[in-house]
């Protein structure tokens, strides 16, 4: 039995101000979830006043990034510990904008997939190929290189504790969604690598999230699929009611 996770990537928006307010507007909106686990991500300005909204709901805190080093002279980074105290329970690592803007590597991703491990954390693990990867006919290439670097040197046990968001890039903030049958292609293929390094009852138990441009209108399709565990929300989750639109057909749903 895998876990829906269904997490909002807020990216850079909203001020802590209409941060808290929108978690407020998705925990109220939440409140009859039950299977799906709903988690959502803002700032890590905002990160310690929507802890406090979320206190006693069923909705969970995620961060956008973090760093692998404890601490020290990193100017402009967060540590692990630090959102670990403020009770972050999800860190998404590797987004396709962290990789193509600001220099995330399968190495740096590996880093900081550990570092979150290691303080009981949970991983949201970010791959998925560009366009011209696709065209070119690399698609299978790109997703094993960033599967194996990123749980490289993880036992099953932690790989366990891991969540994966299949993101094709060129998805990704464009209104252009991977077909049904084109993200299930994918989400197959990927959790056919994580048999091949952990055996087929961990790979059956880690949840593969589709991520871009998924909504309202296309979540059901996405989410009825075999090896669709959820989704990565960006720019519908910037709504209590578009990003519950996605919750909840997730909900009843058994993988
Ligand atoms: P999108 O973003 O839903 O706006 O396409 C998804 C993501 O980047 O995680």
């Amino acid at each position: 039995m895998r876990k829906i996770v269904i997490a909002g990537n807020w990216k850079m928006n909203k001020t802590v101000a209409e941060s808290v307010k929108l978690a407020g507007e998705v925990v109220a909106a939440a409140k009859d979830i039950k299977q799906v686990v709903v988690a959502i991500a803002p700032t890590y300005l905002a990160l310690a006043k929507v802890a406090e909204v979320l206190q006693g709901s069923n909705v969970k805190l995620a961060a956008q990034d973090v760093h692998w080093e404890n601490q020290g002279a990193f100017t402009g980074k967060v540590s692990a510990d630090m959102l670990k105290e403020i009770g972050v329970d999800y860190v998404i690592i590797g987004h396709s904008e962290q990789r193509s803007y600001f220099g995330e590597t399968d190495e740096t991703v590996n880093k900081k997939v550990r570092k979150v491990l290691s303080l009981a954390m949970k991983p949201i693990i970010c791959i998925g190929e560009t366009l011209a990867e696709r065209k070119e006919g690399r698609l299978e290439s790109v997703l094993t290189r960033q599967v194996n670097g990123a749980y490289a040197g993880l036992s099953a046990d932690e790989a366990l504790s891991t969540v994966i968001a299949y993101e094709p890039v060129w998805a990704i903030g464009t209104g252009v969604t991977a077909s049904d049958d084109e993200a299930q292609e994918a989400h197959a293929f990927v959790r056919g690598l994580l048999a091949k390094l952990y055996g087929d009852s961990v790979a059956q138990s880690i949840s593969i999230q589709y991520g871009g441009s998924m909504k309202p209108e296309n979540a059901a399709g996405l989410l009825a699929q075999k090896d669709i565990d959820g989704g990565l929300i960006g720019g519908a989750a910037l709504k209590a009611d578009s990003f519950l639109g996605i919750v909840r057909p997730g909900e009843g749903l058994s993988k």
